[in-house]
């Protein structure tokens, strides 16, 4: 889960995805990270902590970090949360990595929407970007949980 300072959307699309893969009993690696190494080391923003944990989600055990070179190698799926992190993942990948970057709200059968920047916002806009993420997550889950089947059988 990728967005630009790795403290306020990131780190709820993470928690929200690790809750709902851990429902549905599907094990993956789930992490997130920022595209500006403006705020590593630091806790999610507490709109974000707040937001999460009215729905049963902890955020502090996170710390933000930069996305590396390594992470287009380790992970499957790299989700964008809006058009300019995506651009910006594009030009970062190397060579055949580029296939693995998605925008979230677009790989969840969404349309080409965007998870608004809520850093200048009101605790409104946090509930939003938690409930884009919660919709798009499930989604995604969802469509795992199909694809898995249909390599089963
Ligand atoms: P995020 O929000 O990308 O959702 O973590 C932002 C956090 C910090 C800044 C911008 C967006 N910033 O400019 O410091």
């Amino acid at each position: 889960m990728v967005c630009l300072g790795n403290i306020c959307r990131s780190p709820l699309a993470e928690g929200i995805m690790k809750q709902k893969l851990l429902k549905a009993g599907i094990a993956a690696d789930v992490d997130s990270a920022g595209l500006l190494d403006f705020h590593s080391g630091s806790l999610p923003d507490k709109r974000s902590i707040a937001t999460a944990s009215k729905y049963g989600i902890d955020l502090t055990g996170q710390r933000a970090r930069c996305i590396t070179k390594d992470d287009f190698k380790k992970f499957d799926y790299i989700f964008a949360m809006d058009k300019k992190n995506y651009e910006n993942l594009m030009e970062y990948a190397g060579h055949g990595e580029e296939s693995r970057i998605n925008l979230i709200m677009e790989f969840a059968g969404l349309g080409k929407k965007e998870v608004p920047d809520p850093y200048y916002g009101s605790t409104s806009d946090f509930e939003n970007v938690y409930h884009l993420l919660d919709d798009a997550c499930q989604r995604i889950v969802d469509k795992i949980k199909i694809t898995t089947h249909l390599n089963l059988v």
